[in-house]
């Protein structure tokens, strides 16, 4: 923490981490209208109002969204969204049955909802970074994180296990994308 504060475009907001050229922030609601439009440039699924605005509200409790910005224009890179306990929010009930073991053994345990790095800045560590910094953010709430990735995407894959993640378990179906159907794999990592 640096504590120094920047000026957002409304209101002020408290940077985790400083470097020369980037900065990461927690998400805020000034953050939507860039979110959105990074979202269908980056992901294959299309995030609505409601998801970006409740992972910029600093109310809710259960998320944590921050993002990575460049300091000279504000111009954002990459951003992840953290669900701090995801049997809180989900409910163990509504996984399926490799989940809910993975969940259970671990008792307290965070999900990566969405991460995504603007396209054109991909292969330069910002995705490494936001995963560091989500570990650190996380292991206060949770003993372990995870999240469901399209078997598909090849490059998110490499990149998982780039970040020292395992691979748990595939999940069938659980992904409804335009082609219908598709698998994700679940990775993991423990906070310790
Ligand atoms: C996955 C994603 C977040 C990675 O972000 P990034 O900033 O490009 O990742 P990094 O630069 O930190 O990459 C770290 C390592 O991961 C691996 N990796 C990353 N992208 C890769 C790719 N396209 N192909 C192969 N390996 C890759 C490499 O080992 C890389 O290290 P290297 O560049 O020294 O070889 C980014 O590609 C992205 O936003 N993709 C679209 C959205 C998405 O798929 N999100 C995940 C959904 S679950």
């Amino acid at each position: 923490m640096t504590g120094e504060v920047e000026k957002g475009s409304q209101r002020l907001v408290t940077p985790t981490l400083r470097f020369s050229l980037e900065i990461v922030r927690p998400l805020h609601d000034v953050d939507i209208k860039s979110l959105k439009k990074l979202n269908s440039r980056a992901l294959p699924i299309l995030y609505g109002d409601d998801y970006w605005a409740t992972a910029c509200d600093p109310t809710k409790s259960l998320y944590c969204g921050f993002a990575l910005f460049k300091t000279s224009s504000n111009r954002l890179l990459g951003s992840i969204v953290l669900v701090r306990d995801i049997v809180e929010l989900y409910g163990i009930q509504n996984m399926s049955k490799k989940e809910r073991t993975l969940v259970q053994s671990y008792g307290k345990a965070a999900y990566v909802s969405t991460l995504m790095v603007r396209p054109s800045r991909q292969r330069r560590g910002y995705g490494t970074l936001l995963v560091q910094e989500a570990c650190v953010q996380m292991k206060p709430y949770a003993k372990m994180i995870y999240l469901h990735v399209d078997v598909s995407n090849e490059k998110a894959i490499a990149f998982y296990a780039k970040c020292g993640m395992t691979r748990y378990a595939r999940i069938k179906n659980y992904y409804f994308l335009n082609d219908g159907p598709q698998d994700a794999y679940i990775y993991m990592k423990e906070l310790i």
